[in-house]
């Protein structure tokens, strides 16, 4: 079974081809240079972008595959949650052409494709990642911060989630109070490693809470204490250098390559006044990250123990993904933590922890195999607030 899949629930535009549950291709192309200038999404122009960009990745997705329009079985699209008017763009698409080719569509929900990241074939046709069901899955993303219980394949119960932001938005928003640039997550993990993590105590707003919810804002508000408190301005003297070589550089991994580069030399500069300045950013970096995973690990413990006394069962397999999930320091400590307890699993190729239409067609295989198509593509509306555990099965 051929499956052409899509996502364009936020700032990427990308389509994948997936032949039973192996991703074939995975094409991408990234807004985030456009919203990097901006600080963040800016939804009028990710619209604008997505249409323009689309038909330009469905072609080169078909032929990194090696196969045509109609060689393909089902179609497949992310119907939320996300930003509406993105998610618009791929499901009129995707619709049409389900219609026009007479083949089934599947409306995946985004956080399933995230779940499904882990299950992603490999050329021999076996499964990456061997998890078992019962199966305990950890997303952290820029939107999403949630445990969900999965008995079976399409069926989620959501554990715990965060009551205001997500881990990865926190991670961006201290990130610019840096001015660290956008999306920020991978260049805090970064400095940190030269900052000291016991520096600066910071809140774990929901340690003691008897559930598995989590809350990332009062994390935000403290980070933005201590940059008010501890450094002169938040524009650093090296901010305005980096930003030249980003604006300069080709591509989004360049850019965040040349981040880091220019943080790091920068940390390593000789002129002492302003490196006090580099070292308390480094330091606040790394005191967030420990405090935002501590919250992390915390609440996995509480959720793994929860699990086995309400239900009476133990959880052997736990899947984290998102793009936050691609954190070596997170991967670190719950390898510490949990190493013994639960096997581990993290997407296996960086490309499908971000956003990405792979694990969108990855979900879209087992729905297809449970016979779980889009029934009324008249009606079939995109859901920017749709809920995992609102999935039909
Ligand atoms: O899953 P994703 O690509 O998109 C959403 O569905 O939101 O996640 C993006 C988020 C951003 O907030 C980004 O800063 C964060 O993941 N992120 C990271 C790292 N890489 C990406 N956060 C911490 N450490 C990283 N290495
Ligand atoms: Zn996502």
């Amino acid at each position: 079974m051929k499956i052409l899949a899509c996502d364009t629930s936020c700032d990427e535009t990308s389509v994948a081809v997936i032949e039973d549950g192996r991703v074939l291709s995975n094409k991408l192309s990234s807004q985030i240079q456009m919203h990097q200038e901006w600080g963040g999404v800016v939804p009028s122009l990710a619209k604008r972008k997505h249409e323009e960009l689309l038909p330009v990745v469905i072609e080169r997705a078909l032929k990194g595959a090696k196969v045509t329009l109609d060689d393909i079985d089902v179609f497949a699209v992310t119907r939320g949650p996300g930003l509406a008017i993105a998610l618009e763009v791929g499901l009129k698409h995707f619709k049409e052409l389900s219609l026009k080719h007479k083949k089934p569509l599947v409306a995946v929900n985004h956080m399933e494709g995230h779940v499904y990241s882990t299950f992603a074939k490999n050329s021999k046709g076996k499964p990456e990642i061997s998890s078992e069901f019962p199966l305990l899955a950890l997303l952290v993303s820029g939107g999403h911060t949630e445990f969900v219980l999965m008995r079976e394949h399409g069926q989620y119960e959501i554990i715990g989630q965060t009551l205001d932001d997500a881990i990865g938005e926190a991670f961006d928003k201290v990130g610019r109070m840096l001015d660290l640039g956008y999306p920020a997550g991978p260049v805090i993990e970064e400095i940190a490693k030269q900052g000291n993590e016991n520096r600066y105590e910071m809140p774990i707003p929901m340690r003691y809470s008897k559930d598995g919810n989590m809350s990332y804002s009062g994390l935000k508000t403290a980070a933005m204490k201590l940059v008010n408190e501890e450094l002169k301005s938040p524009l650093n003297a090296y901010a305005e250098k980096f930003k030249k070589q980003v604006e300069s550089s080709k591509s989004y991994e360049r850019s965040q390559e040349n981040k880091v580069l220019s943080i790091q030399y920068a940390v390593h500069s000789k002129e002492t006044e302003i490196r006090d300045e580099r070292q308390v950013t480094c330091d606040i970096a790394a005191s967030f990250q420990k405090a935002a995973i501590e919250q992390l690990l915390v609440k996995t413990e509480f959720v793994l123990n929860k699990i086995e006394k309400d239900f009476g069962f133990k959880i052997l397999d736990l899947n984290i993904g998102g793009g936050v999930a691609q954190n070596m320091y997170l991967r670190k400590k719950f390898r510490e933590k949990f190493g013994k307890r639960v096997r581990l699993h993290f997407p296996t190729s960086k490309r499908l922890h971000t956003d990405n239409a792979g694990m969108i067609g990855v979900a879209a295989y087992y729905n297809a195999l449970r016979g779980n198509f889009a029934k009324d593509l008249e009606s079939l509306d995109r859901a920017p607030n749709w809920r995992i555990d609102q999935v039909s099965h």
